[in-house]
């Protein structure tokens, strides 16, 4: 298990291990749907359709210097003839999200996975509950599309720090129409979205699904012990546990022999990669697998929510977006 207690089946990572298929597609539009949220919409190149997905799913974006990030897919699950992401501009991220903010205009080519959905939704449930928090909205505005396509009862608990933040509300407003099946907490105005409090109220056969910032997920999880676990579906944007950037170790590159310092404040990765290692990563999150390398020697220090249990024991792979060593050298499969 990825997590200790949740199955795999119930938790999407944000980009899958195995490389999937490539497609180019042309940027069509981008549209600010709130303060430092943006939306992107790709259009085929060479065909008029993309090929389909389900509400949930997410695609790769190739970027630049070998970066890979993962969006989910907001639009309809119905359309064809285009992907809509959006990305919130993160201060403390790694640039992925700063360079889709100030880089892409309209008519730039893109490379992109095909869908892939990790984050499935259960469209026969008697009643499906969204809790979200900030731009953990995303997946879920294609899941509201598809249940409300299929004429499914559902209910979203949307947080967001302030109005101005909150993207897509207009469109999920239009969506519930006049039944009150959306209600907001915006934390500027004291409205505290109390997680427990609506997993003890739902009915026996409701699906729950959460996704947002670490805290929320990590209650959701603690509130929903006691319900069945097969109706309990999260989303995580990073990993449970803080990335190691306590250094002090090396890392020794099997291939080579090349010995790097890990010093303190960086992790694995921001070594090599300022050694000019040419290291594949994603999320830089420890959920999404992409920065797995193989371990010969020594012993990681697991901060990922990637690895099973056992892989972890096992010691013979690390992420090294955010995992640690607890040996004073640690040799790469590198
Ligand atoms: S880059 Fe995603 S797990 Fe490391």
């Amino acid at each position: 298990m990825r997590l200790d207690r949740l199955s795999p089946a119930n938790i999407r990572v944000i980009m899958s291990q195995h490389t999937p298929e490539r497609i180019d597609v042309w940027l069509t539009q981008i549209r600010l749907e709130a303060d430092d949220v943006a939306s992107y919409e790709f259009r085929p190149v060479g065909s008029p359709d993309l090929p389909a997905f389900e509400a949930g799913a997410h695609i790769d974006l190739h970027l630049p210097e070998n970066r890979v990030r993962s969006y989910s897919l907001v639009n309809d699950p119905q359309e064809r003839h285009r992907y809509v992401i959006a990305v919130q501009r993160e201060a403390a991220g790694r640039g992925g999200s700063a360079w889709m903010h100030s880089v892409p205009r309209v008519g730039d080519r893109f490379t992109i996975s095909l869908p892939q959905n990790d984050f499935a939704l259960c469209e026969n449930a008697p009643e499906s509950i969204f809790i979200c928090g900030g731009i953990g909205i995303t997946p879920v505005v294609s899941m509201i599309r598809r249940l409300e396509r299929v004429g499914a009862p559902w209910h979203l608990h949307y947080a967001a720090r302030e109005r101005m933040r909150a993207a897509y509300v207009d469109d999920l407003a239009k969506v519930a129409g006049a039944d009150s099946r959306v209600s907001m907490y915006f934390q500027n105005e004291d409205q505290r979205l109390d997680v427990r409090h609506l997993v003890e109220r739902v009915s026996a056969g409701a699906h729950l699904y959460c996704c947002g910032p670490r805290g929320m997920v990590d209650d959701f999880i603690d509130a929903c012990a006691e319900h069945p676990q097969e109706q309990v579906h999260f989303e995580r944007f990073a990993a449970a546990n803080e990335a190691a950037n306590e250094g002090g170790f090396e890392v020794v590159l099997h291939r080579d022999g090349r010995r790097i310092a890990v010093s303190p404040g960086k992790t694995i990765l921001d070594a090599l990669l300022d050694h000019g290692v040419d290291v594949q990563y994603a999320c830089s999150a420890g959920v999404c697998g992409t920065c797995r390398v193989g371990v010969i020697d020594g012993v990681p220090d697991h901060r990922d929510d990637f690895l099973s249990t056992e892989e972890k024991a096992g010691n013979c792979a690390v992420m090294v977006c955010c995992s640690g060593s607890l040996s004073s050298t640690l040799v790469l499969d590198l």
